[in-house]
């Protein structure tokens, strides 16, 4: 046995679901630490992102995809502690953020180092878990799938979630035009401030009039959706013509009646994507792309993660109690 800086135990309590069910089901849970295959590297975690899909997994509604750990977890910020054959990417002791299948509730987490990205110098462990599943989500449904350019309008609905507050900056960053919906008056000040032109409370407006008049009655060339539901029919609508749609989420009901002839008659694209079970080769390649465009602006400074409240990981239900009463603006985060 050669000795490492960096020993790592045989044992860990991670934060594990006992069973489909509310909030109190995130229980600790001793588990081996996950040792790192080929291409992978072993995470000593500092802080791990909480994320709406979690709450779906904890529900029994979103079950992690074959081979993926059933802890909960989709990003981590930590430092390097162990590498599996063939991972040279990164050195022991290299502070990271990465995408992972699962298993982020926990002291150690394995990532494949095609997934992983360095940390900013000036981020903290938490701002930097903060970062990975909305970085990479945003960055490929809103400029690779979606197809962003500057000068375009993008309609952003839950412009105060985690997924959103990026969105936001990252659209403002690349020179378009920011519409977005939410649920206050207080979440849509925090959207404004985040650089948003307009920002539209979807309790007391309606925001299709909204965008119309926003848009001199063009309607916007892009949108990204995280409702469903009613919202389907009415994003048509606020669609300028040839505009695109992009679904990511369905908080709302994933069926609707929806009259299709805007499509013919608008000419739009309504597509959609779920980032979880894309395979290793996909995600790198968003990682990469993602990473290049967007690590400078970070380390510049000009976009961060928005913190919300961080929670140390024994308290997870707790964040996730936080999450479902959607009181947060930003991001929620667990401190290992
Ligand atoms: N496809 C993918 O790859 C992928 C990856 C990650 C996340 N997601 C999805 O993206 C969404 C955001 O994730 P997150 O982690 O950022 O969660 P989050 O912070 O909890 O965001 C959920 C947001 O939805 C808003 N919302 C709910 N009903 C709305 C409505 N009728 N109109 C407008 N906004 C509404 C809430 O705002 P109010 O309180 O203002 O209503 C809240 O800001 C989730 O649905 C998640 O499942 C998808």
């Amino acid at each position: 046995m050669t000795s490492t800086p960096y020993p790592v135990p045989a044992r860990m309590t991670a934060i594990a679901i006992r069973a489909p069910g509310g909030p109190e089901v995130l229980v600790p849970e001793e588990r081996p630490v996950p040792a790192p295959g080929p291409g992978e590297i072993l995470v000593k975690v500092e802080a791990a992102g909480v994320n709406r899909p979690d709450v779906a997994q904890r529900k029994g509604h979103y079950p992690p995809p074959p081979g993926a750990p059933d802890i909960p977890g989709l990003e981590i910020a930590g430092t390097v502690v162990a590498c599996g054959e063939g991972a040279t990417r990164f050195a022991l002791g290299d502070r990271v953020m990465a995408l992972v299948a699962g298993g982020g509730y926990a002291p150690y987490c394995v990532a494949h180092e095609s997934h992983a990205l360095p940390v900013p110098d000036g981020l903290s462990a938490a701002e930097a878990a903060a970062i990975p599943e909305t970085l990479f989500t945003v960055w490929h449904n809103v400029f690779e799938r979606g197809g962003l350019k500057a000068g375009e309008t993008l309609l952003v609905h839950g412009g105060s979630s985690g997924i959103g507050t990026m969105a936001i900056q990252l659209a403002k960053a690349f020179g378009a035009r920011v519409i977005v919906t939410a649920g206050s008056a207080e979440k849509c000040d925090a959207c404004r401030k985040l650089g948003a032109d307009v920002a539209v409370n979807y309790r007391e407006q309606d925001f299709v009039a909204e965008t119309k008049a926003a848009t001199n009655g063009a309607g916007v060339t892009l949108i990204l959706d995280m409702v469903g539901g009613d919202y389907i029919e009415r994003n048509y609508e606020a669609a300028a013509v040839e505009g695109r749609i992009v679904q990511i989420a369905f908080q709302g009901s994933p069926k609707a009646t929806v009259d299709f002839r805007r499509i013919m008659l608008k000419r739009l694209h309504h597509t959609g994507s779920t980032l979880r079970a894309r395979s290793t080769a996909d995600k790198a390649a968003i990682v990469r792309a993602a990473g290049e465009a967007v690590l400078p602006l970070i380390a510049a400074g000009r976009v961060r993660p928005v913190m919300d409240r961080t929670f140390p990981l024994a308290e997870a239900a707790a964040a996730h109690a936080r999450m479902e009463s959607s009181a947060h603006i930003g991001k929620i985060v667990l401190a290992v």
